[in-house]
């Protein structure tokens, strides 16, 4: 079964309640952090994650576009998050490896994300001692409602491939450009999260977009 995660990116920042109630038949919420130096943007930290938890009980997925994450892995865990994907571009292996350590450490799922230009093959060290998500961007990070990038399929398909050999209980998650049409070629090629900005807030009925794109799977 798919799981939906709106992206709260494309959602207005000054009604968040109302705005996360719109989708709470969605599976996860999605919610993107960017410090403007790992991506030419600057969004949200951890006061807003900590009032986030205390409107909803969704599960927070939170996508961490920062410079060297682990110095935030705490913070985020304490405010609330239920999972936090940190980019293996973002460190040298050493910092990645303290921060997915540091997730353990304070009981949130862990995740690693990839940046179009990362080959499948990075994660691999990392899916061997165990993983719970890989996210997987399908647009370059930094800004909601771009355009899907086809080329990252053959990554979705060589990283289901991994995950079903070494680490069969990790999500793969798609991030960018996800509509109706690019769900049906993501699931296809072995996704089983899609995070939805533009597509579910843009929607006239958001609810009704989370079924239809459930529905892809
Ligand atoms: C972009 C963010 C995405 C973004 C997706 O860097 O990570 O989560 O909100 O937005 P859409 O679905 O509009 O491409
Ligand atoms: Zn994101």
């Amino acid at each position: 079964m798919v799981k939906i995660a709106p992206s709260i990116l494309s959602a207005d920042f000054c009604d968040l309640d109302r705005e996360i109630r719109r989708v709470a038949s969605a599976d996860w919420l999605h919610v993107d952090v960017m410090d403007g130096m790992f991506v030419p943007n600057i969004t949200v930290g951890v006061p807003v994650v900590a009032s986030i938890r205390r409107h909803t009980q969704m599960f927070l997925d939170v996508h961490l576009m920062v410079e060297k994450p682990v110095r935030f892995v705490e913070a985020f865990a304490k405010a609330g998050a239920d999972l936090l994907s940190v980019h293996l571009e973002a460190d040298l292996p050493p910092g990645i490896r303290e921060a997915l350590r540091a997730m353990e450490a304070n009981g949130v799922k862990k995740a690693l994300a990839l940046r179009p230009i990362t080959a499948a093959e990075a994660v691999l060290p990392y899916l061997e001692e165990g993983l719970d998500m890989i996210l997987v961007m399908t647009v370059e990070p930094g800004f909601g409602g771009q355009k899907f990038m086809t080329g990252q399929l053959d990554k979705l398909r060589t990283l289901r491939g991994y995950i079903d050999r070494l680490c069969p209980t990790c999500d793969l998650e798609v991030d960018g450009g996800v509509n109706l049409e690019t769900a049906r070629l993501v699931t296809g090629a072995g996704a089983n999260v899609l995070v939805a900005g533009s597509a579910v807030y843009g929607a006239d009925d958001p609810a009704a977009m989370i079924a239809a794109l459930r529905g892809c799977g």
